[in-house]
């Protein structure tokens, strides 16, 4: 063997700027209670309030008069009063409206105003470096019956993740091995469609009775199956339905969205809503949508633990039963260059189903012989009488 066979990783060059799209901040209704709320973000500071209507603003957190943190200061009206000598600045545009203490407020001035807009009960950004005002069909969908309040209320959580570019997560989307391994699941079918700005991901599974706790009292016979879109870089919604009896399916959504603090930090959000059904009724669909949140939580915290300790890698190598990761970071770049910069390779409709015959063959006879070498808390419970 000489150096020339062995395969170097190659690490890439760091990001130098944020992703074009529109970024989840959390739920709406966590910023409308009257205070100013200071998010970090895309590599600066933001901060976010409710104006006397109610309606959810957002501006450059650092007030440009001397650089105060107008998240440290009040809501006066339709603005926002920096803590440092109260000047206004108006949610709704930005602009200078008030310096108390002056003959003549500076009424041209004006900071940065972030377009922001709210769907299915959560407030998003949006971000371009080039200034651009969001075309209306980039703006994600709103789930079904949400707005009719046909859904429980969100279990909504967030984790800031360190270290780690939010690429990371996105190429979870066209990642099918790693939810036997890192998630407890056999994915029996699994496919990606990317198109536009969109890029979604089918798939089938079973959960694992080898590493599923209570497999056999929860899980036995439970089918998932699970259809999520990325609407942009950043903001997911995942329709799963649960086929927990032959006539009887719970429907669930699930949204996976995160928004970059820099270039290797990002907060990652998720909520889960479970739908409110005849035989499902409100209280038992919102324990659901929370127990359903925490074992997701748990399922990320597995990713996270994989990324902590990962290297980057622009060159990944593959099976066939990888599938379509290249073309997924194609079609993901589209959203750190300029829109002039687009070009039809990263936009183009590509579909890829991964064939999962064969890995799931081998799983099976792998869940299998864990299953007869770790022997069962009920084969315990047996031997021990
Ligand atoms: S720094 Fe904000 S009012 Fe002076
Ligand atoms: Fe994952």
């Amino acid at each position: 063997m000489t150096a020339a066979d062995i395969r170097d990783i190659d690490t890439g060059v760091p990001m130098t700027r944020f992703a074009r799209g529109w970024h989840c901040l959390g739920l709406a209704e966590n910023f409308r209670d009257g205070q100013p709320h200071g998010v970090d973000a895309f590599g600066t500071r933001l901060v976010v309030f409710a104006d006397a209507d109610g309606a959810l603003h957002v501006l450059d957190g650092y007030c440009r008069h001397m650089g105060g943190d107008l998240s440290q200061g009040t809501v006066k009206g339709d603005s926002i009063a920096c803590p440092f000598h109260d000047w206004r600045w108006q949610g709704s545009t930005g602009r200078c409206s008030l310096v108390p203490y002056a003959k003549r407020t500076p009424r041209l001035a004006r900071t940065r105003c972030w377009p922001a807009d709210e769907v299915n009960g959560q407030l998003l950004v949006w971000h371009d470096p080039e200034g651009s005002t969001p075309p209306a069909e980039l703006f994600p969908p709103t789930i079904e019956g949400y707005d009719e309040g046909l859904w429980s209320p969100w279990s909504w959580n967030s984790i800031l993740i360190e270290g780690s570019h939010c690429r990371e997560i996105v190429d979870n989307n066209v990642d099918m091995a790693h939810f036997f391994y890192i998630h407890h699941a056999y994915p029996t079918f699994f496919k990606n469609v990317i198109e536009g700005h969109t890029a979604s991901q089918f798939m089938e599974s079973k959960p694992r009775p080898d590493t599923t706790p209570n497999y056999e009292n929860l899980w036995e016979g439970t089918k998932l199956r699970s259809e999520a879109t990325y609407f942009g870089p950043a903001y997911m919604i995942n329709w799963l339905h649960n086929d927990v009896a032959p006539d009887f399916t719970i429907e669930v959504a699930l949204i996976n969205c995160h928004y970059p603090v820099s270039h290797d930090s990002f907060v990652l959000m998720w909520g889960v809503a479970v739908q409110e059904l005849p035989g499902l009724p409100a209280d038992k669909a919102a324990k659901l949508a929370t127990s359903m949140s925490r074992s997701f939580g748990e399922g990320f915290l597995e990713d996270v633990e994989i990324w902590k300790h990962k290297t980057r890698i622009e060159n990944p190598l593959l099976t066939e039963e990888d599938g379509a990761v290249y073309q997924h970071r194609r079609w993901y770049e589209q959203f750190y260059v300029d829109l002039a910069d687009v070009t039809a390779d990263m936009t183009d409709r590509f579909e890829l189903e991964v064939d999962t015959g064969h890995a799931n063959d081998f799983w099976q006879q792998e869940v299998a012989g864990n299953l007869v070498s770790t022997p069962t808390s009920a084969d315990e419970v047996l031997s021990d009488r």
